[in-house]
């Protein structure tokens, strides 16, 4: 069912009988005066999709551009990701000069395994025969596509040191997932890795990290190498604050000062906020960011954890994002809890190929097939496609609104999604010094949140009233609007 708007025709008399009352009932005012951070984009991590289908340029089309692509039959509005966020692999097949091999945890698909450019340890230096360039190509490739595309801001991460650092060897993490494998004469080791990684990118992908983080969810008890599905390792708070300052230091001495440190992609907002208050002080002066992810969904302290980052003068991302809700209902709530809450200044969805449920878009990476988008595909869309680099995110005004400026092109961005039944849904816009043109169009977009509907339908039929706008909302509808001629 398509949504409607008063005052079209269809609905004039309706309207007429009840918008003014609707307009009392619900109206959120944007705050124009209280910002929160400049807009570096949305992203998502390559790793796995990228190591099965790294070689299908559509893809990268439909991911990392704006632009219309039509895949496996269905048509979708490109998302204009801008983030990437390379998976360093830990995983590799030679002996290494002990005779020694890696260890495979019987659950992990080949398909897990990311491939490990540093075989061993008999030489750092990357020009030497203990490295291979020529590993990983399908997840270079897709980076390689994104930046020929729309991608701007590119990330390195670890999800486990190379096996042959770790104490068991087996990068799916130690025996009993709850201590350290990285092996405590390594530590420098695993940054070098990363370090090294870095340089050779620069010089030759013409890739420069923006940011390099050298742990993943590594407070988890649950990298248990012997059960293991992925690659993953534990690290203590005091083991992440050794490495980090080696990872400073092996940036900077390859000329990469301007790459900065991210820490720690911790799970939940709660574990972020305990690791955050344990680093030791030169750690977190060595950070340059603090990533989050949103696997708490719905709880956590996302506000004392932006407070804790905001009061230390860092920057703050949700850098990986998932669930397994095909319609986009829990992408929705918890995304709009980030920005009222959290306040990061970029947001990275986890695999955007994945199984069904996960994948913005199915797929298999072990048979490599690929099928539909999901209507969460198009409820990401609705944010992605309008709140862009570069623009200040503003305060909503409530919990059901994303509010998003351009200052160059003067236009107001509002996100907006119904929870409740159908209703008028009313944006108050008089605190701005300039709250659009009396009269003008603003285009909308809408999407059904749920297993079918909308996706992503255009609408031109919503006007400025005075100094607001209002739209009747479907239930379960998520909208994206455009004001334009705003003036903060
Ligand atoms: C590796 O690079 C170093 C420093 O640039 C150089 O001295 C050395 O000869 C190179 N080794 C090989 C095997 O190319
Ligand atoms: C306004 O609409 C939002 C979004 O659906 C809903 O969460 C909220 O409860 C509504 N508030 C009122 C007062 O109706
Ligand atoms: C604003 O809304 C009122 C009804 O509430 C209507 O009479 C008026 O024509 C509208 N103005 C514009 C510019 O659409």
């Amino acid at each position: 069912m398509r949504s409607h708007n008063w005052p079209s025709a269809s609905a004039l008399a309706l309207a007429l009988a009840t918008a003014r009352v609707a307009t009392a009932q619900n109206v959120t005012t944007i705050n124009p005066s209280s910002t929160y951070g400049t807009w570096e984009g949305w992203g998502t991590s390559l790793a796995w999709w990228a190591k099965a289908f790294g070689n299908q340029a559509a893809l990268a089309d439909i991911f990392f551009t704006l632009d219309t692509t039509t895949y496996n039959g269905y048509t979708l509005p490109g998302l204009g990701l801008n983030v990437v966020r390379y998976n360093a692999g830990a995983s590799s097949k030679n002996a290494d000069p002990d005779g020694d091999v890696m260890v495979v945890s019987p659950d992990i698909t080949a398909s897990r395994q990311m491939d490990l450019f540093w075989l061993d340890w008999t030489s750092s230096a990357a020009n030497s025969s203990s490295w291979s360039w020529t590993v990983d190509a399908n997840q270079r490739n897709m980076l390689a596509l994104g930046l020929d595309r729309g991608v701007t801001v590119v990330e390195m991460f670890s999800n486990s040191p190379p096996w042959w650092m770790t104490y068991n060897l087996n990068p799916s993490g130690s025996t009993d997932g709850s201590s350290d494998n990285l092996e405590s004469w390594n530590y420098d080791q695993h940054a070098i890795y990363l370090a090294t990684i870095a340089a050779y990118a620069k010089e030759n992908w013409g890739v420069t990290f923006a940011s390099v983080e050298a742990f993943n969810e590594p407070s988890a008890d649950y990298w248990v190498g012997p059960t293991g599905t992925q690659e993953g390792c534990h690290f203590d708070v005091s083991t992440m604050s050794s490495v980090i300052p080696y990872l400073r230091s092996e940036l900077n001495s390859r000329g990469l000062t301007g790459t900065i440190i991210s820490a720690s992609d911790e799970e939940t907002y709660d574990i972020a906020i305990t690791t955050f208050g344990e680093y030791t002080s030169a750690a977190l002066a060595d950070i340059g960011r603090i990533n989050v992810h949103g696997y708490e969904y719905g709880g956590g302290r996302r506000d004392i954890l932006y407070a804790d980052v905001h009061a230390a003068g860092k920057a703050l991302w949700n850098s990986e994002y998932g669930e397994g809700d095909a319609t986009g209902a829990e992408l929705a709530s918890n995304l709009i809890l980030d920005f009222v809450w959290l306040h990061p200044t970029a947001w990275v969805y986890w695999q955007v190929l994945d199984v069904t449920g996960w994948g913005l878009i199915e797929a298999d990476n072990n048979a490599l097939t690929t099928g539909a988008p999901s209507q969460k595909y198009f409820v990401l869309a609705q944010f992605t496609r309008h709140i862009r680099p570069g623009m200040t995110i503003l305060d909503g005004g409530s919990g059901w609104t994303v509010a998003a400026y351009d200052a160059s092109t003067e236009t107001l961005v509002i996100v907006a999604v119904n929870t409740g039944a159908a209703q008028y849904l009313n944006f108050d816009l008089s605190s701005f010094a300039k709250a659009g043109v009396n009269g003008a169009l603003v285009p909308r977009w809408a999407t059904q949140i749920g297993s079918s509907g909308d996706q992503y339908v255009s609408f031109s039929d919503t006007f400025i009233n005075g100094t607001q706008f209002w739209s009747y909302f479907d239930e379960n509808v998520i909208m994206s609007f455009e004001v334009s001629n705003v003036v903060l």
